[in-house]
């Protein structure tokens, strides 16, 4: 543990626009520096550094934070390794707490694990830059295959020997004891090493220490596994660790997308021609914690298939793990035989990014002709095609983009919108529903309900009568796309920050109903704190009211009550043209909810001219004569906004 005064010197002596300046171009604008956000697209600047008060903003996706948390979001950092982060920069001496330390048997033991890591990383890479069988083996084999020093040194590749206990004879001539090499994986238990005649990559954590290894076997003729991996150790969860994403971070949020690949070949070779976006799954299926690694630092990515295809039905099944977690995801499959390294040496970089960009196709929309290509016209096999592309659709966590899948997949399956949004809706309620038992489960309530109320029906909270419909409508657009980027004038903002700039908090005070009240004021301050804003919150929200409302709006086929249209004038953009409709149905809403309270003035002043006339004070009545026709002009110019000054970027 870090001393708490060594925390404070760190969290003083970090200045958040030096901190920033490493991975951000800031120019100066008054007090403050200003740039391109890096957390989200966008082509005018609106991430602001404050020196004064040593924190960023961005106001267009409502990040925001100090110097710590900078670097958690942007790098990924846990907080203990953004603050050894800030130490190395200012060259602060970091105090540990040594009572914690002799304490904590787990955290002694990861370091020792490192540490001995750390040695056979060295070790490995010695031997195979210096030692003859390195040099003959293992280094002729990479230049072979088409490797260069620099890509071998940066990933710390190495060369295990020939014989039989080399590492392990000289870890422990140095100290190191038998029993963490043999937890490192890095020695059996009859003391021989692990690793013989191999090949070696190293595995890197997210902050680049040496977490595991991976041995290839040399050449094809040798018998054995192809590859041989470290143990799973208190420093290694397979299924955590990304390979190369230590080294493709900076690359995967500059060109926002991740490539995945399947081999640690892959990776190099990729990397060596100038691809840096690149991580490998190595070999395994994807799992959960391996995508929320990447979502760290982009919402896309695009897999590239092997061209054998035998696995291509069971990956894809794998994928809708991605989906879950919002991710857009592409896929782009080799030609037969092919993998990465082959194809991008047969092709050349250049063709070969021209493959990838030209060749990616969406997933779900991948998915359903390749399922439709395989059912030809089997009436059954089709069913169950339909079945399988719901099944992902529903794994989509946006409804706009659930949405635009369902239309477009109506069509490539020649089957109606309607009855896919009907099977979607029922795969989404459900996983709702069996989401929220998970939690309230979690949460050990006493009694849990037996019989789940439907989410997608109202209840008494959430049925729309309830709530002034301009209200309403303004919480709809939060929850469904707050999290939109839209362009008013010159300026990019979020929905959400564009409503609740035009409404600031006396205005929502004065909102009527009490649950839209807390929603607003529950948005503003998810906004002032940087947190997330995205449906998928909501659809957890701590709050059932909350979360029903939210289902309800993001239900596809979601209406207001019928005659809603008449009675409010109110066109429902959101149902059909979602993409482009996010910015002026937000300015619209805006706007109804303005004139609606203007209205409501007007009405009240009118009540007080009246008063003032049959009292026949002349005074007042002229004061809200002339009030009134004040409030005529505002109403108008509200009227009159152009509607067009607003889009969706
Ligand atoms: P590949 O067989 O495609 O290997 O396995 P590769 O990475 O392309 O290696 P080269 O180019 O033939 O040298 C893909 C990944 O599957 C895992 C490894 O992570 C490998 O990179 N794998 C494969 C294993 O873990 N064990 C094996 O025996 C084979
Ligand atoms: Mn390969």
């Amino acid at each position: 543990m870090i001393a708490q005064k060594s925390v404070e010197r760190i969290l003083d002596t970090a200045r958040i626009d030096e901190v920033v300046a490493d991975f951000v171009t800031l120019r100066k604008r008054g007090a403050n520096l200003l740039g391109l956000c890096p957390f989200h697209t966008e082509k005018t600047p609106s991430f602001t550094v404050s020196p004064a008060k040593n924190l960023f903003k961005c106001f267009g996706c409502g990040r925001g934070g100090d110097t710590v948390k900078f670097l958690r979001e942007h790098e990924g950092f846990s907080y203990p390794e953004a603050l050894r982060f800030l130490a190395a920069k200012y060259q602060i001496e970091i105090e540990e707490t040594q009572e914690q330390r002799r304490d904590d048997p787990e955290e002694i033991l990861k370091d020792q694990l490192f540490v001995v890591n750390q040695y056979a990383r060295d070790y490995f890479s010695k031997q195979l830059f210096e030692s003859e069988d390195g040099k003959g083996l293992g280094l002729s084999y990479f230049k072979e295959r088409g490797f260069r020093e620099s890509i071998l040194k940066k990933f710390d590749l190495g060369f295990a020997p020939t014989s039989g206990s080399a590492l392990t004879i000289h870890a422990v001539h140095e100290g190191f004891r038998a029993e963490i090499l043999q937890q490192a994986g890095l020695s059996t238990t009859h003391n021989r090493d692990f690793f013989r005649e191999r090949v070696m990559f190293t595995i890197h954590g997210l902050s680049g220490k040496p977490v595991a290894f991976a041995g290839r076997i040399l050449g094809k003729t040798a018998k054995g596994p192809k590859y041989i991996n470290s143990p799973e150790t208190p420093i290694y969860h397979k299924s955590n660790v990304l390979y190369g994403l230590y080294f493709a971070r900076q690359a995967i949020r500059r060109e926002d997308n991740c490539y995945l690949v399947e081999g640690y070949t892959d990776v190099l070779s990729l990397v060596q021609s100038g691809i840096e976006n690149v991580v490998a799954s190595s070999g395994t299926a994807l799992t959960a914690e391996q995508i929320r690694l990447i979502k760290r630092f982009t919402p896309n990515m695009t897999i590239l298939f092997d061209g054998d295809a035998a696995g291509l039905n069971a990956a894809m099944r794998g994928l809708d793990l991605v989906l879950e977690q919002d991710m857009n995801v592409r896929v782009v499959v080799l030609p037969d035989g092919q993998d990465p390294d082959s194809y991008l040496s047969a092709l050349g970089p250049e063709k070969f990014l021209h493959f990838l960009e030209t060749e990616r196709k969406d997933f779900i929309l991948f998915k359903t002709s390749q399922l439709l290509k395989q059912s030809k016209n089997d009436p059954v096999a089709r069913t169950q095609v339909i079945k399988e592309v719901v099944k992902s659709i529903s794994r989509v966590p946006d409804p706009i983009k659930r949405g635009e899948y369902i239309k477009v997949c109506s069509q490539v399956l020649q089957v109606e919108e309607a009855l896919l949004i009907a099977e979607t809706n029922k795969l989404v309620a459900a996983d709702i529903q069996k989401n929220n038992r998970d939690r309230e489960r979690q949460e050990r309530r006493e009694d849990i309900q037996t019989t789940s109320p439907d989410p997608t029906l109202p209840t008494a909270e959430t049925k729309p009568e309830k709530h002034p419909p301009q209200e309403l409508d303004l919480v709809r657009i939060l929850l469904t796309g707050g999290d939109k980027i839209i362009q008013v004038g010159d300026e990019e903002y979020s929905v959400a920050n564009y409503i609740l700039r035009e409404l600031e908090e006396e205005v929502i005070q004065e909102f009527k109903s009490p649950l839209l009240r807390t929603i607003m004021l529950d948005f503003m301050d998810r906004i002032e704190k940087g947190n997330s804003i995205s449906p998928k919150v909501f659809l957890q929200h701590p709050n059932e009211d909350i979360r029903n409302l939210t289902i309800r709006f993001l239900s596809p086929d979601y209406q207001y009550s019928d005659n809603w249209e008449e009675r409010y004038q109110i066109v429902l953009h959101t149902q059909r043209m979602p993409e482009d409709n996010f910015a002026r149905d937000a300015q619209l809403a805006l706007q109804r909810y303005q004139l609606h309270k203007l209205d409501h003035l007007c009405e009240m002043n009118a009540q007080r001219i009246k008063e003032a006339f049959e009292a026949e004070d002349e005074e007042q009545y002229l004061h809200y004569l002339k009030f009134q026709q004040e409030l005529q002009t505002l109403r108008n110019n509200v009227a009159d906004q152009d509607l067009n000054t607003v889009i969706l970027k």
